[in-house]
Order: C-alpha cells, then structure tokens, then sequence
C-alpha cells in the first residue's frame, strides 16, 4: 500500500492547476444513464472513484471510451470521456461495488426513470457517518415509484415511468437534489423541488442535461422547476473546477507561507471558505487566471467556523481547515453540522502534536507554536489530505499512510506540491 512522505518547513511557491471537480465529475457520469446517446465530458479529472464508477456504469452496459491526449495538452489537462449508455443491459448495482463508493447508489434515480426499475445495494455506513439514504427513497417514491428493501438491496419500480410530484426536503441534501432531478427529467409532468441543496456542482449537473434536452429551471437555488421530456439526447460538458481541491491547496499555502496561483479556480464557488482564510489574515486575489493566495510572515488568527450547506463553509474543507487553526495565535472553534462524526482527523493531528478537544459537534484547537512530524493515517479522503497539510509544517519527516484515500479526490497531490517547492513524495508499495 502506497504512503506519501512529508519533510515540513518550506513554502509553497508557484502554480497550481486546479483539477475538474470530482462532486461534479461522478452525478455527470451517472446521468449519461438517461439518454442511449453520447455523452462527452472534458475536463475530467484522473481519480480512483472515477475509475471505479467507469467500472460500475460498464456493469450496467455502459462503454466508455477515454479520449488521447492531443499535442500541447499538458499532463494536468482532464481527461475527456466519451460516455454512451445506448444499451443497459443490467439495472442491478451490486453490494461488492457500490459498498466501495456511496455515489455509486445514485445510479438508482436514472435506472428507474429510463429503465422503470432499478436494484440497487444499500451503501451502508462509512467513515465521517451513518449517511442514510431515506430522503432519496422518499423522492423516488413521491414521483410513483415502488420500494421494497430486500437481502441489503433497494428495489425501485415505475414500469409505466415516473410522474412528476411536489418534493419537499426537510434538510438540505446534494444527493437527495441529485436523484430528484436526475429522477424527474423523464417524468410526465412537472416537478418541484423545495429546499434543493445549492452546492455548485448541482448546478453544473443541470447545466449538462439542460444541453441534453432536459427542462431545469432554478438549479443553485432552494427551489428548481424540472419539467419532465421525453427524452434526453447526447451533449458535450466541461466539468467545473474542484472548489474543494482549490480551499485545500489555499489552506496549504496558508499554513507553509509563500506566494501560489490557483490556476482555473473561480471563487465564486468558494467564497466562505475564502472569506475564512482572509479572516485569519491570509491574501486572497482573484486573477485573470485563478486565485492568488499570499502570506508572508505574520501568523494566523484564529477563527470561529460552523460547517453548513452551500453557500456557507464546505463540510469538506472541514478538517483541513483544522489542521491550519493548529499553528492559529489563539483558539479557534469549529463546528460540523453535516456529518456527525467527520472528526477522524482529530486524534491524528494530536499525534503531530496539535491541542484539540472535542465536546460533540465541536472542535475547540489551541494553536501551537509547532508541530512535529510522526506517522499518521486516516480513514476518509478529507482527513487524509489534511494530515498532508499539518506535515508541510511540521519539522521532521511525517509518513502519510493509507493513500488511496488521498487518490480519491487528490489528483496527482504530490506532484502539485513539489513543483511549489515542497519536501514531499509517494513511497510506493
Ligand atoms: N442525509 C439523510 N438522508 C438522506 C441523504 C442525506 O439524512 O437520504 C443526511 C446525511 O447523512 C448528511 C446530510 O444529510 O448528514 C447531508 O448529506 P448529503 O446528501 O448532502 O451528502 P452526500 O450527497 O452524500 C455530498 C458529497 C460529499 C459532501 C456532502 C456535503 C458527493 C459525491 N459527495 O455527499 O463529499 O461532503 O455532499 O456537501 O458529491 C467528499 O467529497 O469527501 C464528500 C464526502
């Protein structure tokens, strides 16, 4: 099993592409399942979970072809796939392949909607919580569908199709929003969904299958419109930027001092976590080309944060957040709302040396004047990525285990850093 090696103490400096955003990235693929045209998707980035929902989709038939690379692209440039479900051949998402990745549950929603049933394992619990999946058995059956729940499966029917309904979320949820869309585009009538989740990506979803056809209105709001078609046809998308990779690599740069470009990120869809980072004295600049995240010499601040849906501060940009209020001048407070029990991270950083105490959704840090490197790991692709960032500043050497967490949602994280000046590389093996 690979491990990533980290000798702090050098600042970051330079340029740092940012990659597509794999929260967008994976309900993109999964909705290729409504149209038996081809869907083609730039911008795409090389990850371990976009590998495994190519294998997933192929299970229900779907081929995927993975564009060449053309002269001049550089090696960061995404990947372009070519996706065509123009046969499903099986509606049955097995336990051995959606138990190692929860998205992969999503693939129920467009099922259903196109094929009129769908048998999909139950994702089980994970890492950061319980994470049930009632909200979107409630969509599916709200639009007519039929659930039954046996052997660990979900069993949803509509063999005369889906009908649009009222949905009504009573909290916010980007995977309850993605399946009711992704459920109501080929329903027959119109669909409104209440409280809809606003992240970005949801947005960059609707985006496509509008270009395929479908009739989204509000998407990015807490309420969208979908009126039902009756068919979806192929399109080509770009994926948006990775608003998450581009938080963790400012906070990177936060915690190491230096001077780094954020190439292609927008911070528009990042503007809590930047407003945080600014607060705890940071510079943050947009650019023509990106964003410029800048410090120099004084210390951090500390800050007060409580996690919440778009627009307010990411859940996932929680634990490395974390990592930097560790070297804070004073103490800092974070609260998580979203998930509870997404502080796996927290014993980890204390080994670097780290203050933390923890008094249920909340996180108090005392900021040390310095961490000291030591052997960590971490159970969730966050919490990994940021025991990287406490390493960049610990003195010694810290080894990052189990990091195919990290390859995840991080592409090519070691050679991002090294070309910015960072002691930093994958032990393979
Ligand atoms: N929830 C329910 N019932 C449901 C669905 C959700 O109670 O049927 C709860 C969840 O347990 C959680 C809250 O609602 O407490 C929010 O869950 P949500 O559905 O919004 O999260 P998700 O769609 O499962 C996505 C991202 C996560 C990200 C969250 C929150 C993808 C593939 N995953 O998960 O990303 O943390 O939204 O923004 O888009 C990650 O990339 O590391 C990651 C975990």
């Amino acid at each position: 099993m690979d491990r990533i090696r980290v000798v702090g103490g050098r600042p970051l400096n330079g340029v740092i592409p940012i990659s597509g955003a794999k929260n967008a990235t994976l309900p993109l693929m999964i909705a290729s399942l409504l149209t038996d045209q081809t869907l083609v998707l730039e911008n795409v980035p090389r990850l371990a979970d976009v590998a495994l929902l190519q294998r997933i989709l192929g299970n229900h038939g779907v081929d995927i072809m993975v564009g060449g690379k053309r002269p001049g692209d550089s090696e960061y440039k995404g990947q372009t796939l070519h996706i065509s479900a123009a046969d499903i051949v099986d509606t049955t998402a097995p336990y051995e392949l959606v138990s190692k990745m929860r998205a992969s549950f999503w693939v129920i929603a467009p099922l259903v909607a196109r094929m009129g049933e769908a048998k999909v394992s139950m994702p089980g619990g994970c890492a950061i919580g319980t994470r049930p999946v009632d909200l979107l058995l409630m969509v599916l059956e709200r639009l007519g569908a039929e659930i039954d729940i046996d052997g660990g499966y979900v069993i949803a029917r509509a063999p005369r199709g889906l009908r649009g309904g009222e949905i009504v979320f009573p909290k916010v949820t980007v995977s309850g929003t993605h399946t009711a869309i992704m459920a109501s585009v080929l329903a027959d009538g119109t669909t409104v969904i209440d409280n809809a989740a606003r992240e970005p990506e949801i947005g960059d979803v609707a985006a496509c299958l509008n270009k395929m056809g479908a009739k989204i209105s509000g998407a990015g709001t807490p309420r969208i419109v979908v009126e039902g078609v009756a068919k979806l046809n192929g399109a080509r998308h770009s994926v948006l930027p990775d608003r998450i990779e581009t938080g963790t690599y400012a906070m990177a740069v936060a915690m190491t001092g230096g001077d780094v470009t954020l190439e292609g990120a927008q911070a528009e869809l990042l503007q809590a976590g930047l407003d945080v980072l600014a607060r705890a004295g940071v510079q943050i600049a947009a650019t023509n080309t990106g964003i410029r995240v800048v410090r120099n010499g004084a210390g951090l601040a500390p800050v007060e944060v409580t996690t919440d849906p778009f627009p307010g501060f990411p859940t996932d940009l929680q634990a490395q957040l974390m990592a930097l209020m560790t070297r804070a001048r004073g103490t800092s407070r974070i609260t998580e709302t979203i998930f509870e029990n997404r502080f796996m991270h927290v014993q980890e950083l204390v080994r670097l040396g780290a203050r933390i105490h923890l008094h249920g959704e909340t996180a108090t840090i005392e900021g040390v004047a310095r961490l000291r490197g030591a052997p960590v790991m971490a159970t969730d692709l966050r919490a990994s990525v940021s025991l990287v960032i406490a390493a960049l500043a610990a003195e010694g050497e810290t080894m990052v285990n189990r990091v195919y967490h990290l390859d995840r949602g991080f592409e090519r994280l070691e050679d991002k850093l090294v070309a910015c000046g960072a002691d930093i590389a994958r032990i393979s093996g």
